[in-house]
C-alpha cells in the first residue's frame, strides 16, 4: 500500500539534461504517489528512429516534419512505451545513435509544433512528465515543476555505468563527449531550448542517491497539498 496519493489531475513536470536521472526520479516519485509517467523524450527519439529507418535526412526540417505528421496519428504514447502498428518501439529507441538524431530532431520547430498536442492530451488527466520543455512549454500550469541537474561528469559516469550494464563497451571520455555535444545542442536550438522555467525547483543529483531526491519532491507536494496521506 502506498503512503501518499495525488490530487486528480495532478501534473508534475520534470525537466533536466540527459543523465541527470529524470527517468528513474519520476519512476520512484511514480510509484510514491499514483501517477502515469510520460517519457517525452521517447517521442523524438521515435521520429529520429523512423527517420534513419526511412532514410530521412536529420538535417531536413520540412523532410523531418511531414515524417511527424505522418507519425502522429499512428503512434501511440503509453506509460511502457512508445507503440506503432502494435510494436513497442522501446528498445528500437533507446541506443546512442537514435538518441543524438532525437536531438537534431528536436531542434526542428515543426516537429515540436506537431507533438505538442498529443504531450498536453496525454497529461490532462494527470501524469509526471519528464523532458526538456515540459515546465516552461508543454505544461506551463503544472502545480509542481523540477529541474533536476548533476555535473556533467557525474551524468556520463552514469550513462556509462547504464551501457556497462547492458554489456556496451563503451569509454567513459566518449560518452562525456557526447553529452556535451548533446547539451549544447538542446540548450542553444532555437525552440523551446533546455531552460529552467521560472517557478520550477531546481535539484542538483550529483551526489544525492534518487532516494533522496524523491524524498526532497515529495516534500515539495507535501507542502502544496498536492499529495495527500493515505495512512
Ligand atoms: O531524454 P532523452 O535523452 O530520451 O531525449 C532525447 C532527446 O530528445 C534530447 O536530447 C532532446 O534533444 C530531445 N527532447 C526534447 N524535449 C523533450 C524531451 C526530449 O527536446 N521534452
Amino acid at each position: 500500500m502506498r503512503d501518499w496519493q495525488a490530487v486528480k489531475g495532478l501534473q508534475v513536470a520534470i525537466d533536466g539534461p540527459s543523465g541527470s536521472g529524470k527517468g528513474t526520479v519520476a519512476a520512484d516519485l511514480a510509484s510514491e504517489i499514483g501517477l502515469p509517467v510520460l517519457d517525452s523524450g521517447l517521442l523524438y527519439r521515435f521520429v529520429a528512429a523512423m527517420a534513419l529507418a526511412r532514410d530521412v535526412d536529420l538535417n531536413h526540417a520540412d523532410q523531418l516534419a511531414a515524417l511527424s505528421i505522418d507519425l502522429v496519428p499512428q503512434m501511440d504514447w503509453r506509460p511502457d512505451g512508445i507503440w506503432f502498428e502494435g510494436e513497442n518501439y522501446d528498445e528500437q529507441v533507446r541506443g546512442e545513435e537514435v538518441g543524438a538524431g532525437a536531438s537534431k530532431v528536436a531542434a526542428c520547430g515543426q516537429v515540436r509544433a506537431n507533438l505538442l498536442d498529443v504531450q498536453r492530451q496525454r497529461a490532462a488527466s494527470g501524469c509526471i512528465m519528464d523532458g526538456r520543455d515540459i515546465g516552461s512549454v508543454v505544461l506551463p500550469d503544472a502545480q509542481a515543476k523540477f529541474f533536476l541537474t548533476a555535473s556533467l561528469r557525474e551524468r556520463a559516469r552514469r550513462r556509462w555505468a547504464q551501457y556497462k550494464d547492458k554489456h556496451t563497451d563503451t569509454d567513459l571520455e566518449q560518452v562525456l563527449m557526447e553529452l556535451k555535444m548533446r547539451d549544447q545542442r538542446d540548450a542553444e536550438r532555437q525552440h523551446a531550448p533546455l531552460r529552467q522555467a521560472e517557478d520550477a525547483i531546481a535539484i542538483d543529483s550529483t551526489t544525492l542517491r534518487a532516494d533522496e531526491v524523491v524524498d526532497r519532491m515529495l516534500g515539495v507536494l507535501e507542502r502544496r497539498k498536492l499529495i495527500v496521506t493515505t495512512a
